[in-house]
């Protein structure tokens, strides 16, 4: 998502004051820090790197120096006390109105800032995408309501608002037009999605996603268990343009964890989606996230958790020691696990997930993957790079130029981040 708002903010700069975007710090007149504030150590590295920015101002003068996202939303106003070199602070639903704040300090007014929770009015402002490959994302919907007990979400994005759906429609076929291939449709809970006039669920919106011919994939992130309605499993055994792979965070494999963090399912429902979706997709690849550490849990439910691992044997999925965060009602429970033992036990989880992961790929020697060629080596053009459907990067040769076209490549090697191979 923050990858989304951030092409979103160089593309409404470039149409507004004609910036370009530079891979030189020196050479900047503007910098825009795009934050996250989901775990504290992606907040702390905010003011670190601000502290890395400072002097860049002493040699330009002129240099303007904006913070944006959820950190910007948390911290507010402080972040002008914790870092006095900042003029600008914007939230993720304020970032359309950079131009404006830009153009205050400009007319040398100090400490520029704008992080109401505007309703999803940042959409209409946007330019016409451009796009850097034939992946694009697509935002279908903002903020969460769903207010798990340990997550700042719901605080920083602000409340679950659906965009109208023909205006994603547009937005898409403005990619296609410009050679998108693949779609990611991003939002913080996807399966609430509705259109605002009443014109369709997110089963609706992918069906007409894949209405439009041009596009050949379709993914998603992220969805919830506790809102996988039928129609979604429906879609997975009918379209064949979305992707052989889910992402569905679990966060725990114990009920009474899942209780606490408000999650609003079990480790049985759970199951029972991963079942329906295995059904009609038998050769699906799952990925999910976990929390380890949450207050309270006890060994036993660490265990449940690693059992589910096991189990369900998702694959490359992601995990985090949790991490307490201003406005939840989490943070207010005793955090009863010591920083060694949650260590202790996000390396357990992790070493099983890596050893599921290597035995995915293994698997995967040998077999035809359809790819997307995303990039072309700049050194041999015979050289291609790519992701499988389920989200792993090929390095692949090809006896002519691919790019842009989805491929069969034949799976010849396994490495630990990444798959070799060549196309069939
Ligand atoms: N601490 C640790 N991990 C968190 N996540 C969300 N909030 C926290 C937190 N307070 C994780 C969840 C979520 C992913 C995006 O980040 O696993 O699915
Ligand atoms: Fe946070 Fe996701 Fe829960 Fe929403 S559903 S509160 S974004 S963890």
């Amino acid at each position: 998502m923050n990858e989304y708002d951030s092409a979103k903010i160089s593309d409404i700069l470039a149409a507004s004051h004609d910036f370009t975007t530079t891979d030189n710090l020196n050479k900047a007149d503007f910098i825009v820090l795009n934050t996250c504030s989901i775990r504290a150590k992606a907040e702390e590295k905010i003011f670190s790197e601000l502290g890395r920015l400072r002097p860049l101002k002493k040699k330009n003068p002129n240099l303007i120096l904006a913070v944006g996202g959820c950190v910007a939303v948390q911290e507010q106003k402080n972040i002008f006390r914790r870092a006095p070199c900042v003029d600008i602070v914007f939230g993720p639903q304020t970032l359309h109105r950079l131009p404006e704040m830009y153009e205050k300090t400009l007319r040398k007014e100090k400490r520029v800032i704008d992080t109401t929770p505007a309703p999803i009015e940042k959409f209409d402002y946007f330019p016409t995408p451009r796009i850097t490959g034939p992946a694009a994302y697509v935002s279908i919907m903002e903020g969460c309501n769903k207010f798990c007990s340990y997550c700042i979400v719901p605080f920083t994005r602000g409340r679950e608002i659906s965009r109208p759906i023909q205006d994603i429609l547009t937005e898409i076929k403005n990619l296609t037009d410009k050679g998108a291939k693949e779609i990611h449709l991003l939002g913080q809970n996807v399966n609430a999605y509705c259109d605002p006039n009443k014109q369709g669920s997110f089963a609706d919106l992918i069906y007409a996603t894949a209405k439009n011919d041009t596009v050949k994939r379709i993914r998603f992130t992220t969805s919830h268990p506790a809102e996988f309605g039928d129609d979604l499993v429906t879609m997975f055994a009918i379209e064949p343009k979305l992707v052989n792979h889910l992402h569905l965070p679990i966060q725990s494999g114990s009920n009474r964890i899942l209780k606490l963090m408000r999650r609003g399912y079990t480790q049985e429902e759970y199951r029972e989606i991963i079942a329906k979706i295995r059904k009609v997709r038998p050769d699906i690849g799952i990925s999910t996230d976990f929390i380890v550490g949450f207050p309270g849990e006890t060994e036993e439910d660490f265990t449940l958790t690693m059992e589910i691992v096991r189990n369900l044997n998702f694959d490359a999925s992601f995990s985090f020691i949790y991490s307490p965060r201003p406005n939840t009602t989490a943070a207010k429970l005793e955090d009863t696990v010591s920083l060694d033992e949650k260590k202790r036990r996000l390396a357990v989880l992790q070493n099983q997930l890596a050893t599921q992961t290597r035995q995915y790929n293994k698997a995967m020697i040998g077999t035809v993957q359809k790819i997307l060629a995303c990039g072309r080596s700049k050194k041999d053009p015979t050289h291609f790079t790519g992701r499988t459907e389920n989200n792993r990067i090929v390095n692949f040769t090809a006896p002519r130029d691919i790019l842009g076209e989805i491929v069969g490549v034949k799976i010849t090697e396994a490495l630990t981040n990444s798959l070799r191979g060549a196309v069939v």
